[in-house]
C-alpha cells in the first residue's frame, strides 16, 4: 500500500488498481504549495466531515476524476448540489463493502460544519479493510473510549490520527488512542498547518518511542510504503 500526504489531513493510499483520497485540503493550505492539485487522482474520495480544512478541494476533485465520494449523508447532499453525483452516503456505524474493500464509519468527537456554518451532518472516523491491509483513519476527533472498540474489530496494520492538539486529540492523547486500537505504527496528521496546532516534531516522535510505538510524520508531497 502506498501512501501519499499531501498535507494537514490530506492523504491518498493507493494499492493495485485502488486510489483512495483523504479530506482534500490543499489549495488554500498554504503549507502545500508544491502541491499541484490537478495531479491528484483517485477513484474514490473519503471526506470525514464538513471543515473547509477538510473539504475545500473536494468538488473539483471530485468532478475532474469521477470519484465516489463516501461520506456522510450530508456531505453527500452537499457535494450533489454542487454538481457531483457519484456519491456514497453513508452515517456513523454503518458499512458498505465496496470494490476494494470495506469501509465502516466509526465515532469521532468533534463538530461538522460547512464553509457557510450550515449543518454538515455528524464527524466520522473510517476503519478500512482491505486484501492490502487494514487501517484506521480517525479524522478530526478527541481521544475516546469508543476507540476501544475498533481494536476489538479488527487487526489494524496502520493508523492516521490527528497529533496536533487544539481542534483535536494532541501527542499525548494519540499516544493512548494507539493503545485503545492496539495499533503501534501511527501517521501523525493535523499539525503544523495553522499557528494553534504547531507541535515539536522530535519530541512528538520521541514520546512515541518511549511508548514502544512509531510515529511517522511524512514530508508533504512525500509517498511511503506502508
Ligand atoms: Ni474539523
Ligand atoms: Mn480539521
Amino acid at each position: 500500500m502506498l501512501f501519499t500526504y499531501y498535507g494537514h489531513s490530506t492523504f491518498s493510499l493507493e494499492w493495485d488498481s485502488t486510489r483512495l483520497l483523504f479530506d482534500p485540503f490543499i489549495s488554500d493550505n498554504p503549507l502545500a504549495g508544491k502541491i499541484d492539485v490537478e495531479s491528484i487522482d483517485c477513484n474514490y474520495m473519503l471526506i470525514s466531515h464538513g471543515h473547509a480544512d477538510h473539504i475545500n478541494d473536494a468538488v473539483s476533485i471530485a468532478k475532474r476524476t469521477g470519484a465516489k465520494v463516501v461520506s456522510n449523508f450530508e456531505i453527500v447532499a452537499w457535494m450533489e448540489k454542487q454538481g457531483v453525483s457519484n456519491g456514497h452516503p453513508m452515517n456513523t456505524g454503518g458499512h458498505w463493502i465496496f470494490d476494494f474493500g470495506k469501509v465502516k464509519c466509526v465515532n469521532a468527537i468533534h463538530s461538522s460544519s460547512f464553509p457557510d456554518g450550515s449543518y454538515a451532518g455528524n464527524p466520522m472516523g473510517f476503519l478500512v479493510e482491505s486484501a492490502a491491509g487494514n487501517f484506521y483513519y480517525a479524522g478530526d476527533t478527541a481521544l475516546t473510549v469508543d476507540m476501544k472498540l475498533i481494536g476489538e474489530f479488527k487487526k489494524i496494520d496502520f493508523a492516521l490520527l490527528p497529533i496536533g492538539g487544539n481542534f483535536t486529540m494532541d501527542v499525548d492523547n494519540a499516544i493512548v488512542a494507539s493503545d485503545y486500537i492496539k495499533c503501534d505504527t501511527i501517521i501523525g496528521l493535523h499539525y503544523d498547518t495553522f499557528d494553534l496546532i504547531r507541535i515539536d516534531h522530535a519530541e512528538a516522535e520521541d514520546k512515541f518511542e518511549k511508548a514502544g510505538k512509531k510515529l511517522i510524520l511524512p514530508e508533504i508531497g512525500q509517498t511511503i510504503e506502508m
